[in-house]
């Protein structure tokens, strides 16, 4: 392999895509949300009414879907079978869900496949859950973020009070914990730090030290 692959992992609502995203502008490398993708599986999920634990169905539903990034200069959207889905997929009545659809196994042997075949020849830099350790084992740069889980979820209820959603502090503190707890205790690819993964702690540092403390290792 020729090309460069960054890793970002770590738990719900660390700044992981906000720290990704700055990265890829940076080093010019090509940015892509994995979150996003298993949001787009969810949403797909609840407007159909897909059972997560009947298999022939989810084999059926994975099917039918096809995700897929518009990369514009300065945003990425995602598109569901191709609908722009990028606001819809951050509502709370998705976030509420993801974690479940998230363990089901063949959701993630396909997101990991696509995943895998958007960083073969090109410059990357993906963030996830997952993306150190099952997606790119080989990443050049693996870091793991963390930040108190108080600190989380304010800086989420911000953003998704901002946004015009209502919703209360302690509803986004419950869903992060509940995400946290399922992604981490899963059978399949759980949510935990590659033994080469860098810890990077953002609950006292900006967007721009965290930026540097990237760009410093690699
Ligand atoms: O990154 P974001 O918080 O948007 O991800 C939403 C959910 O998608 C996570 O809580 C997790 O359940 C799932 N996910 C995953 N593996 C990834 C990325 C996200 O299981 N690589």
């Amino acid at each position: 392999r020729t090309n460069k692959i960054i890793a970002i992992d770590g738990y719900s609502s660390c700044g992981k895509s906000t720290l990704a995203k700055a990265l890829g502008k940076q080093l010019r490398y090509l940015y892509v949300d994995s979150g996003a993708m298993y949001r787009a599986v969810t949403l797909y999920f609840i407007r159909n009414a897909v059972p997560v634990d009947d298999e022939a169905k989810v084999t059926d539903a994975l099917n039918r879907i096809h995700i897929d990034f518009h990369i514009e200069p300065d945003k990425t959207s995602i598109y569901l079978n191709g609908e722009d889905i990028s606001d819809e997929i951050r509502q709370m009545y998705v976030s509420d869900f993801v974690s479940e659809v998230s363990a089901v196994k063949a959701v993630r042997l396909a997101m990991v496949a696509q995943q895998q075949r958007l960083g073969r020849d090109k410059n990357i830099v993906m963030d996830g859950r997952d993306i150190g350790t099952t997606v790119f084992p080989d990443a050049d740069l693996k870091i793991f973020m963390t930040a108190d889980p108080k600190v989380r979820a304010e800086r989420r209820y911000l953003e998704l009070k901002n946004k015009g959603e209502k919703i209360t502090l302690e509803e986004v503190f419950e869903n992060l914990a509940h995400r946290d707890y399922i992604d981490t205790t899963r059978e399949e690819s759980p949510l935990v730090r590659a033994s080469d993964a860098v810890i990077l702690d953002n609950t006292d540092l900006n967007e721009e030290e965290q930026l540097q403390f990237v760009l410093d290792r690699l």
